[in-house]
């Protein structure tokens, strides 16, 4: 067993034989940051000030040669060979939040978009509600015994309803059930709440909100929670999708927009052909059109790894602080990230 210390707090927690950093940390209450747990995302990334780390799992995707260059780990990945000295952010908010499994039935069922269904979820009877931050995301457990992660789109509410947005993936296991066969009435186990992408209420900044497709669902549960506090910060939301009929709540952001005088509203479409008037080009070149200097800004961004990946490099270099970036990267699962590095393909040729 070894020890990790967090050198900004302090803190210090075991790590038992074979298990990562992020499940040590969790086991012990310390909330680390997170979202893909399959070592590709990188929002997991600390540094290594003493120590050494393996990676029996899944080889640390998420670090380009800069930044292992300059002793950064991937905590959901990275299982101690020594005692270890980590530089880490600590997500105060999430650790009072405890995770559980139960059983929810499916409310209401209904088209977003072409290929985005919409899922309305209640706690089955007995079963208590999930305790959650808006922003967070929910594991589907599957019968195989293999999870899908879904971020729920709505703030928590009182009954413990919760709204998913799924988009179908070709060849996809689970959205392809979502699609086809999954009815009003069926039961499905989740657990949760899972991740660290919530709301940060200890800054005064501007705020700019980036989603790509269902990227919008948390972006849409942290927004509402911001709305409901009665925020005064600006809010720049960008919702970027390959047409303009997939920007599937479009009206709800309009609406938000007559709501609160300091929130602007930027649809963004990647094909021009199917643009139907809205601002063209890619969303993430949009934001930097806009703010070229984002070093004063909080910067919430969801959606697609290709979006994530290009937003994370573009807004560092416009200044923006890596403290003051916050994301969750739409990446496959685990067990599908496993298989396609087994079979050699590109995880990122999507
Ligand atoms: C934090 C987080 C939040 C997310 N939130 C959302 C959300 O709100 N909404 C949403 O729509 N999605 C979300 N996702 C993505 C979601 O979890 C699933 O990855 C996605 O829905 C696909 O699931 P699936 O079971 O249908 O597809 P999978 O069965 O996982 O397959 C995915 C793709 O991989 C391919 N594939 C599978 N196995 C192999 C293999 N061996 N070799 C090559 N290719 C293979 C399939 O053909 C398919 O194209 C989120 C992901 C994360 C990490
Ligand atoms: S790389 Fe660790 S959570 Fe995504």
């Amino acid at each position: 067993m070894f020890t990790v210390t967090l050198k900004s707090s302090g803190r210090q927690f075991p790590v038992n034989a074979g298990e990562t950093v992020l499940e040590a940390a969790q086991r012990a209450g310390v909330a680390l940051p997170y979202s893909c747990r399959s070592g590709v995302c990188g929002s997991c990334k600390a540094i290594l000030l003493r120590g050494r780390c393996e990676y029996p799992r899944h080889p640390p995707l998420g670090l380009d040669a800069h930044a292992l260059a300059h002793h950064a780990v991937l905590l959901c990945q990275a299982v101690p060979a020594s005692d270890l000295l980590l530089e880490a952010r600590e997500v105060a908010s999430v650790e009072d939040v405890a995770r559980r499994q139960i059983n929810m039935v499916v409310e209401h069922k209904w088209r977003l978009a072409r290929d985005v269904i919409g899922l309305h979820l209640l706690p089955d009877e007995g079963e208590p509600r999930l305790l959650r931050l808006p922003g967070q995301y929910l594991d589907v457990l599957l019968e195989d015994g293999k999870r899908r992660p879904y971020s729920i789109a709505n703030s928590p509410q009182a009954d413990g309803a919760i709204e998913l947005h799924v988009r179908h993936v070709n060849g996809g296991g689970f959205t392809s059930r979502v699609s086809d066969s999954l009815r009003v009435g069926d039961r499905l186990r989740v657990e949760g709440p899972l991740g660290t992408f919530v709301p940060r209420e200890d800054s005064e900044r501007p705020m700019i909100f980036m989603a790509g497709g269902t990227g919008f669902a948390p972006i849409k549960a942290i927004v509402e929670h911001f709305i409901a506090l009665g925020t005064r910060r600006s809010i720049d939301l960008y919702w970027g999708a390959r047409s303009a009929s997939d920007l599937y709540m479009r009206e709800l952001a309009e609406h938000w927009v007559r709501e609160l005088p300091h929130l602007q509203f930027h649809a963004v479409i990647s094909d021009p052909d199917q643009a139907a008037g809205l601002r063209t080009g890619l969303v993430h070149q949009a934001v930097l059109a806009d703010h070229p200097d984002l070093s004063g800004h909080d910067l919430y961004m969801s959606g697609p790894p290709p979006m994530v990946d290009a937003g994370h490099q573009g807004f560092l270099d416009a200044g923006l602080p890596e403290d003051h970036l916050y994301y969750d990267s739409f990446e496959y699962a685990p067990d599908v990230l496993a298989s396609i590095i087994a079979g050699r393909a590109g995880i990122h040729d999507r």
